[in-house]
């Protein structure tokens, strides 16, 4: 491993993912030993006019479970730095900041890391990126890297990305960049290519074969609080699916990579994105929960979605004819995310049930973490009867020992060993973007309209009745009993 003067930069200290998100990670990462006192300094930066402490006593509230001491041990680290986003001063200030902590570590054998994170809106990227350019890049004299996160939204359509990319790809080479998208970093995210490819089980029937159809969905039981201004301006779509979801979908639908080197993985998800159909407007279904437009930075005549479902084909060898379909919405009656696997009917029944049990995998990212499969069995009893039942691997029961770590935490940590396997690639972003620019575009244009639904609820209806033509059958809680 690297030894050396770290240094985490996070821009935009005093906002909203700063708190929430990136304090806390770097947090925990101390507390594990991850990130050592005598090598790390972490430096705020933001707009606000802000003492060190001050910005201490904001983190402070988000850092739970920790004693006072190791909490005051990790505060003494930070250092704040306040300045504009696309004035020189600022950024000449926090570079002097930087290279004096630098100078104080007598650092002759070790190499200097700089770790940029762009904790803030979108719009300032390109302007925070030349000044990191300009003025905060360590010196060629040193060894080591400067490296930047950046976070979605990566752009509002293909153009307006490809925009952002060739600015930021003028500024810094790809291997510098770390295009985050947390769902990557989630426990049974990172599990899929070992579920898939290292079970023999599963890789003679990861197919269009034995595959009726894949639903990867997220519910959120509360709506865009407060966030309604951001909000509007993207829809779920690129809010949760262009990104999350599709991520996932990568994951589910892409071939064996040649190994597990990171650029093996994402020419792979490369080649399944470029394989997806055009989207059809009839197999998209898009809705807005009641009262969305009542935060008043919505607009009275949003079309906004907090809700869509949008199937996915793929046209390969593999998946021709197996519909994906991609669900998530705001409002709803639960918080989840879930990817189920359905599989056909098995032929030549037997049971003469009317409705035959499905068997599905289903693989709950989150909350607790599981991941069981739907079977069909005979009801334990006297009689011949047959029910469906689970095999299941619940984390919190066969795993209660492991604490399973944040998604941002274990990102930073890959960011500083530089493992880009969990970040989205240049190429990989405007695949992603080509497949849904055409469909946000016809949104955005009012060529498809937002169906209402009730908050609190399953979401509209008609996404109900899309899983239905989509051949999902819905088999929960199902009995058969045999004919006497
Ligand atoms: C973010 C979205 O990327 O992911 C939010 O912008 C959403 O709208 C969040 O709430 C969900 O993340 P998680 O990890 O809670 O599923």
């Amino acid at each position: 491993s690297e030894s050396g003067c770290l240094s985490i930069i996070v821009l935009g200290a005093s906002g909203d993912l700063a708190k929430k998100k990136t304090f806390p990670a770097l947090f925990h990462l101390f507390q594990q030993g991850f990130l050592q006192s005598g090598e790390v300094h972490i430096f705020g930066y933001a707009r606000s006019n802000l003492s060190d402490d001050g910005l201490r006593e904001r983190i402070r509230g988000y850092l739970k479970g920790a004693s006072d001491e190791h909490l005051s041990q990790f505060l003494q680290l930070v250092k704040y730095v306040s300045g504009s986003y696309d004035s020189g001063e600022g950024f000449e200030l926090l570079n002097k900041a930087i290279s004096e902590y630098e100078t104080s570590k007598n650092n002759e054998s070790g190499s200097y890391r700089r770790l940029f994170y762009l904790a803030l809106p979108p719009s300032v990227y390109p302007s925070v990126c030349k000044m990191i350019r300009s003025y905060c890049m360590n010196p060629s004299s040193h060894t080591g890297w400067t490296r930047v996160i950046v976070e979605k939204p990566f752009g509002k359509d293909l153009d307006s990305a490809e925009e952002l990319s060739a600015e930021l790809g003028q500024l810094f080479e790809e291997e510098q960049l770390y295009r985050i998208d947390h769902y990557l970093g989630k426990e049974l995210v990172q599990n899929l290519l070992v579920l898939r490819f290292a079970n023999r089980l599963f890789l003679p029937l990861w197919n269009r074969d034995n595959i009726a159809n894949v639903q990867i969905v997220f519910k959120e039981d509360f709506g865009t609080d407060g966030r309604g201004g951001y909000f509007d301006q993207y829809g779920i779509i690129r809010d949760i699916i262009q990104n999350h979801l599709l991520q996932v979908f990568c994951l589910v639908a892409m071939e064996k990579p040649v190994s597990l080197k990171p650029e093996h993985i994402r020419d792979e998800k490369v080649k399944v994105l470029q394989s997806v159909e055009p989207i059809k407007h009839e197999e998209v279904v898009i809705g807005q929960y009641d009262g969305y437009k009542d935060d008043p930075t919505v607009p009275d005549d949003s079309n906004t979605p907090t809700y869509a479902s949008v199937v996915l084909r793929v046209h390969n060898e593999r998946w021709e004819g197996v519909p994906f379909i991609l669900k998530a919405g705001k409002a709803l009656n639960s918080r989840k995310a879930e990817i189920r696997v359905q599989f056909k009917d098995a032929p030549g029944d037997i049971f003469r049930c009317k409705k035959q049990g499905r068997n599905e995998f289903v693989i709950r990212l989150q909350p607790s973490e599981a991941m069981y499969m739907k079977l069909t069995v005979k009801k334990p009893g006297l009689e011949m009867a047959t029910e469906q039942s689970e095999l299941d691997l619940s984390y919190g029961l066969r795993y209660n020992d492991v604490k399973i770590p944040e998604a941002y935490e274990r990102l930073i940590l890959d960011t500083i060993r530089g493992d880009q396997q969990h970040f989205v690639r240049r190429d990989e972003l405007r695949a992603a973007w080509e497949i849904f620019t055409p469909l946000l575009h016809d949104i955005d244009g009012g060529k498809l309209k937002s169906v209402p639904y009730k908050p609190g609820t399953r979401g509209p209806q008609e996404a109900d009745e899309l899983n239905k033509r989509m051949g999902y059958v819905q088999t929960h809680g199902y009995i058969w009993v045999a004919p006497t």
